[in-house]
């Protein structure tokens, strides 16, 4: 089916991934990218795509209502795919602002457009819908048992996830209240190309190739259950299409493992794949056991049963073959990594807009 699809936030690791994946899947998508391009949007990410004529880039912050409702009012936006987001834990511990106002008022900006827009008289359609991308860490901290399911009750338990839940739940605010159609889903951690190296996995990967420390945080076990993220994309392309609305699906891959496992993994994929480091000393010599983060979750685990029986969902990568791909990513794109390291990332920014 044809749609407009304002994505947010798509300059950054999943909505990248999944702008470039629909470019490919969807022929009859119109994408527009909202994004304000803090330091974890990076416009080399979609460099590859940028002169689709599907696609459009709008810089901006879903936070200025009058910025949304031009675009609202610009394009016949029938869909939104909502991943903007200040999206790390560490960081929401240091300063969590951003996050309380991206993550709560951004969402409630777009909610208040669309509902102004789609519910206005005679502008309902039957193809609309907001899907807003939510995480599985609203549910809290499991013990060495048990899956989160979408009947689970919130417990968030770190700044980010706390903001997470109040977007949740203003979303589904907007269904029982208004009957916008809203969709949500609740992903486990994601990895793949173009992740900022903040998140565990391409931090490992870029010291490790650099010898540098691999910080753990307290004693490696907590336990993450890892999706590659094509996986993602194609579950929330499927709720997009099949989703009843007013639900919410959780989506996972049934991997879970311990940080120290995925570190240790990472290490010894490397020294096979690019050789020891030059001290001639494997790379798990660098794990480094550093303080615990603050409040940290001990184990999430999905249940994803929902999302298989109702819209036939599963992921079709496994743990080692996703982590196979992303490892052969980052070796074959150093210079992502390079440019995001010393920051020259975003001069490309001011490059392009120069040149315009
Ligand atoms: P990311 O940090 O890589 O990207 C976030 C993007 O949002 C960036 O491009 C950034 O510039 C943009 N942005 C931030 N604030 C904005 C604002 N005010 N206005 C417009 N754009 C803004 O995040 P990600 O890892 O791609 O996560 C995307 C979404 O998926 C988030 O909502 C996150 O909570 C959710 N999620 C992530 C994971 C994961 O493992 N990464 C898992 C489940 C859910
Ligand atoms: P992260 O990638 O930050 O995702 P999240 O906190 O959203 O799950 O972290 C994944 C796990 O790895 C988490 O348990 C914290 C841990 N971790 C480390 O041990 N060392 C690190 O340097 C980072 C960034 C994370």
């Amino acid at each position: 089916m044809k749609r407009t699809v304002l994505v947010t936030g798509g300059c950054g690791f999943i909505g990248a991934n999944f702008i470039r994946s629909m470019l490919e899947a969807q022929p009859d998508w119109q994408l527009l990218n909202l994004d304000k391009l803090t330091y974890a949007g990076n416009l080399q990410n979609l460099a590859e795509v940028a002169a689709d004529p599907r696609y459009t880039f709008i810089q901006g912050d879903i936070c200025d209502r009058a910025l949304v409702e031009r675009i609202f009012s610009d394009y016949p936006v029938d869909t939104v795919v909502h991943f903007a987001a200040e999206s790390h834990v560490d960081r929401s511990i240091s300063d969590p602002d951003a996050f309380i106002q991206t993550n709560v008022f951004g969402t409630f900006s777009l909610l208040e457009t669309a509902r102004r827009s789609w519910l206005a008289e005679g502008r309902k359609a039957a193809g609309q819908r907001f899907l807003h991308v939510g995480t599985d860490e609203v549910y809290g901290s499991l013990g060495a048992t048990g899956f989160f399911s979408e009947e689970t009750p919130y417990d968030p338990r770190s700044p980010y996830s706390a903001s997470k839940a109040s977007s949740d739940h203003l979303v589904r605010s907007y269904f029982h209240t208004y009957g916008l159609p809203v969709l949500i889903t609740n992903c486990s951690n994601n990895y793949g190309p173009y992740q900022f190296p903040e998140k565990l996995i391409p931090l490992i990967l870029n010291n490790a190739l650099q010898g540098k420390a691999l910080p753990v945080y307290g004693d490696g076990a907590n336990v993450r259950d890892w999706l590659y993220v094509e996986d993602h994309c194609e579950a929330i392309a499927a709720v997009i299409e099949k989703g009843r609305v007013g639900q919410s699906y959780n989506v996972g891959g049934h991997n879970e493992k311990k940080n120290l496992e995925v570190v240790e993994l990472l290490c010894d994929m490397l020294d096979a794949k690019v050789g020891l480091l030059a001290s001639g000393e494997a790379r798990r010599k660098s794990i480094t056991f550093v303080t615990d983060r603050l409040g940290h979750d001990r184990r999430y685990a999905i249940d994803a049963g929902k999302i298989e029986r109702e819209l036939g969902w599963t992921p079709r990568y496994t743990f080692e073959q996703g982590i196979a791909k992303t490892v052969e990513w980052y070796l074959a794109n150093s210079a992502w990594m390079e440019a995001v390291m010393d920051g020259s990332y975003q001069q490309y920014y001011e490059k392009m807009y120069t040149n315009r």
